[in-house]
């Protein structure tokens, strides 16, 4: 496993502190070098970065974005509101940003649906649709969706500054616009706290109530709450674990629900994530989740991991670098897990060298629960939207070659900046077999996604991916245990102008990675090192 070193945990307290520092930092860099455009300038200047804009993610038109927010679908329309400053090209003035799609992979972003203001600031949160008008805000034939957030009080305002609390918001016009409740906010810690928030809500309909998930961030504890009417809550319980694993760490953004063990309806389990900063599997912000049961008030997980200091003991969303605040949305159809996680980590993110914008969704996922290796684990597959996508588009299609310790263009005429790769690898008797992505033409710069024999680990290294040196904090490679069935590797490969995503073996495990190659760095290569390895089934699509 390679991992940058945790920060030391009295970094941890200072971690909005730092990041405002350099959130300004950047800002001001940025006024010095005049390279940030004005906001009433939408014109492309000499320090945008086109090439790296995603085609296949959500990114806004410009400034900063991070968590996705009140993630809810009602009639017809995936709803994605997100952390979002309307000011500027780094985190500040949170806000919620908003954005709709049919499909989850073309966006239409709209105007700003919750503004900071001189006395607060709006952090994350979810959406419901309140089809019994519950809340009284709607009507009974204009049922309100109801957002519930994380009002973080300034200077000014009746608390301490940074003081958060949980509020609500309502639209009556389908999402469209938001009214904030004159009585927010809702619910507030006593004390008040400075570490209350993500409120994540949903219907808990064997209790007949609406059930809140949010955190105490730097105690590592879940609370769970439940109303009637999304204003009045009351608290059931907390989650945390016996053994904390770093004690330093921030648990933000929970989200619980429940979902069939291998399909079968009549065995429902209950599956908490838990975004955890620092100190994720591939250093810095992750998606950890834990499996168990939930009875109406309280969440026990089926295996709590001994003590442990090692991240691989306990099981991750995802398992590369850039796949953080990952959540579900509310109202999905039939029912199904849906998540999107920002494509970013806190370890580097107010350093990523994109303008106008910065900020990108990773793409949408369809989860599952299976028993894998004898235990119930999420599979995370592309949405079915993007899958129909890319079999409606012509492909490049290959049966099997085999690679005998060499390296080689995979279709000459295959190249692409965006591109969908479905492909099978038997590494043989290779010590390692995979493709160089977003290549040069001889190789040596590229994204390298291999399997490692020796190690039997799948392999992701960006450390000549391209642009790398921004800041010392980007990690290089990204490793994951994965023993082989029958000697073969499947690989899904969504590859983007800022990103690889690399589902392996139908989804049970999960790479997500920023890049930042050069425009023209658009060859597949695949290789095998020290033997033979074949691979078979490959279909290149060209996504742009
Ligand atoms: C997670 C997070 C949340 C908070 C938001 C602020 O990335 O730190 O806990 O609500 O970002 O932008």
């Amino acid at each position: 496993m390679i991992r940058r070193h945790s920060m030391h945990d009295s970094q941890h307290r200072f971690f909005f502190s730092s990041r405002v520092l350099s959130s300004w930092l950047f800002a001001a860099l940025a006024a010095v070098t005049a390279c940030v455009p004005t906001s009433s300038s939408l014109a492309q200047s000499a320090a945008d970065t086109p090439q790296w804009r995603s085609a296949l993610h959500y990114t806004p038109q410009r400034n900063w974005m991070n968590d996705p927010n009140g993630l809810v679908y009602y009639k017809g329309l995936y709803h994605l509101f997100y952390q979002y400053n309307p000011h500027g090209n780094f985190w500040g003035d949170m806000s919620w940003g908003h954005a709709t799609s049919r499909d989850l992979i073309h966006w239409d972003e709209h105007a700003v649906a919750l503004r900071a203001n001189q006395t607060e600031e709006i952090f994350s949160g979810s959406v419901v649709v309140d089809a019994r008008n519950t809340s009284g805000l709607g009507t009974a034939k204009r049922p309100p969706l109801v957002a519930l957030y994380t009002s973080v009080y300034k200077a000014g305002s009746r608390h301490e500054a940074g003081v958060q609390a949980q509020s609500i918001a309502y639209s009556t016009d389908d999402g469209m616009t938001w009214q904030p409740y004159v009585h927010n906010p809702v619910l507030t810690l006593s004390p008040e706290s400075k570490q209350f928030r993500d409120p994540k809500v949903s219907w808990f309909a064997p209790g007949g109530y609406w059930l809140m998930a949010t955190v105490v961030a730097d105690a590592q504890v879940v609370k769970f709450y439940r109303s009637d009417n999304l204003i009045d809550w009351t608290f059931l319980s907390d989650f945390t674990l016996p053994d904390v694993p770093h004690r330093g760490a921030l648990w933000e953004m929970p989200d619980l629900f429940a979902l069939p063990l291998d399909g079968d309806p009549s065995r429902p389990k209950w599956v908490m994530i838990v975004n955890v900063n620092p100190w994720s599997i591939a250093g810095g912000s992750g998606a950890m989740y834990f499996v168990g049961q939930f009875d109406g008030t309280r969440f026990v997980a089926d295996d709590v991991v001994p003590a442990s200091s090692d991240p691989a003991r306990y099981q991750w969303l995802d398992h590369g670098a850039d796949y953080y605040a990952a959540g579900t949305f509310s109202n999905a159809p039939s029912g199904t897990a849906v998540t999107i996680g920002w494509m970013s980590n806190w370890d580097y993110a107010s350093h990523a060298p994109t303008a106008p914008w910065k900020g990108a969704m990773a793409l949408p996922r369809e989860l599952a629960l299976k028993t894998i290796d004898g235990r119930p684990q999420l599979t995370s597959v592309p949405p079915s939207s993007y899958v129909s996508m890319v079999k409606q588009r012509p492909a490049t299609r290959i049966d099997a070659f085999d690679v005998s310790s060499a390296a080689r263009d995979l279709a000459p005429s295959a190249r692409g900046a965006v591109q969908n790769i479905d492909l099978t690898i038997r590494p043989g008797t290779a010590h390692r077999a995979g493709l160089i992505v977003r290549a040069s033409a001889n190789g040596d710069v590229g994204t390298r996604i291999f399997y490692d024999t020796s190690t039997q680990t799948l392999n992701l290294d960006r450390s000549r991916s391209g642009n790398t040196w921004f800041s010392g904090a980007f990690s290089k490679a990204h490793i994951v245990n994965l023993p082989l069935h029958d000697g073969r590797l499947d690989l899904q490969v969504v590859i983007d102008r800022n990103s690889v995503e690399v589902f392996a073996d139908h989804g049970r495990t999960v790479i997500t990675d920023l890049i930042f190659p050069a425009p023209g760095d658009d060859h597949v290569r695949v290789f095998a090192e020290g033997g033979d390895a074949r691979f078979s089934d490959v279909a290149i699509t060209d996504m742009d």
